[in-house]
């Protein structure tokens, strides 16, 4: 059996039983996996994905194997490796994946290229990494190229960019934009796990702090409504008029951040943009402020800056950096600025990965089958599927909801009838 790359064969048990743990939590992917291993709607199919590597992203990749595709997983990214779950995929699952938690730049991408040997049909991306290094540096591998999925709200906005500057080559699923992923995943996985990683590495208490939410897209929203949960004051800062606006009716102070700057006591940033708390935000926070970023690439933070604030840091706790400024202020960075909740925790809880992750397998069958018909071009899910997997999720809880009439379902479509 040939392997991937990993950090430890001694924790391929400890691995699987939490894989295992997580598939209790993921009944759509299952039903899915079921059929998948009677059909076999991906026989023979070649795919590279490169994904978080954790027990919900184990879960789909069993199912995909199980549709009969041959699979390689490599790394999303340097730090959000389960190290445990990179051993079991490729001692006990059987599937090559190359990832270990904090791997070097350089590692990262030889794992990125790793998987594109694979000279994958079908490639499965969170953040783009993967579609961007094929089509820069491995454009041999196009020609055999189906088609892809995209994982997240970043992936999307580098896909986009990518169609506009007319460079995308093959068609793209942007999984990111189905109901059943955004609201669920973004929102309420974001919310938990980011607030989770911040709690798990700090052990601070949020109730009576003031923590400054920058950006207020799905994400923003799930981490400002959890962080109220506990009883923190949250502001949210916002470039995005009719986003502050949103955030003002929901209830949080909206400033901009330079005005939020000396009030948080913990900042979390989730806009997927660049130097969003930057030099003149971070010579203006508290003494003992937490600073964090909860979206996909780790440039939200000013690191640059905050380096050159200071004379020096140190490690406080693991994922706790304590920048010393040369004004005698500590600022501590969690996590190198990389996604907080995958690197100091362990990311969405699998509940919300199963309607993800439902969305993924169900993307490769239908990119499979209607691909001929796509150019390249970003697409999402028909709303059939995104439905579907609505339902099946409902089902899997227990919760039964009404039906349209045929009476309702006529007055619906009707133009007619009016006052
Ligand atoms: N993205 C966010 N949470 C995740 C998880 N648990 N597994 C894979 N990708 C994720």
């Amino acid at each position: 059996m040939s392997t991937g790359d990993f950090k430890d064969a001694s924790l391929a048990a400890k691995g699987k039983q939490r894989i295992d743990w997580a598939a209790r939590d993921m009944p759509v992917l299952k039903l899915i996996r079921d059929r998948f291993a009677k059909e076999k709607p991906l026989a023979g199919i070649r795919i590279a994905g490169c994904l978080h590597i954790t027990t919900e992203t184990a879960n789909l990749a069993i199912t995909l194997k199980a549709g009969g595709a041959d699979l390689v997983l490599c790394a999303s990214n340097p730090l959000s490796t389960q190290d445990d779950v990179s051993a079991a995929l490729n001692l006990i699952e059987g599937i090559p994946t190359y990832a270990i938690k904090g791997e070097d730049t350089e590692t990262y991408y030889r794992h990125l290229h790793a998987a594109l040997d694979h000279r994958p049909q079908l490639t499965v991306d969170d953040g783009c990494d993967l579609v961007n290094t094929l089509h820069k540096e491995r454009s041999d591998l196009l020609p055999e190229i189906i088609g892809g999925m995209e994982e997240t709200t970043t992936g999307v906005v580098r896909l986009h960019n990518m169609v506009r500057d007319g460079a995308l080559k093959y068609p793209v699923l942007a999984v990111n934009d189905s109901e059943t992923k955004h609201f669920f995943d973004n929102r309420y996985g974001t919310g938990q796990s980011t607030l989770d990683a911040i709690i798990r590495s700090t052990n601070l208490l949020f109730a009576g702090r003031t923590v400054v939410v920058a950006g207020y897209g799905w994400c923003g929203k799930g981490v400002s409504s959890r962080a109220r949960g506990l009883g923190a004051n949250v502001i949210v800062t916002e470039v995005n008029p009719v986003a502050a606006i949103e955030a003002v009716m929901d209830g949080f102070r909206v400033m901009p951040l330079i005005e939020a700057a000396p009030l948080g006591d913990i900042f979390i940033t989730v806009t997927g943009d660049l130097h969003v708390i930057d030099r003149h935000h971070l010579e203006r926070m508290k003494d003992g402020a937490v600073v964090a970023n909860s979206g996909h690439f780790n440039d939200e933070i000013n690191i640059g800056a905050l380096e050159d604030l200071s004379v020096g840091h140190a490690t406080a706790r693991d994922f706790v950096e304590g920048y010393a400024m040369r004004d005698g202020r500590t600022i501590y960075l969690l996590a190198e600025g990389r996604l907080v909740n995958l690197s100091a925790a362990e990311g969405h809880p699998a509940s919300v990965m199963d309607m993800s992750f439902a969305n993924q397998a169900l993307g490769a069958e239908y990119m499979l089958q209607n691909a001929k018909n796509f150019s390249p071009q970003v697409l999402t899910l028909p709303k059939e599927i995104d439905q579907e997997i609505a339902r099946l999720k409902l089902k899997s809880m227990g919760i039964a909801i009404d039906t349209l009439t045929e009476e309702q379902r006529r007055y619906l479509n009707d133009w007619q009838s009016g006052t």
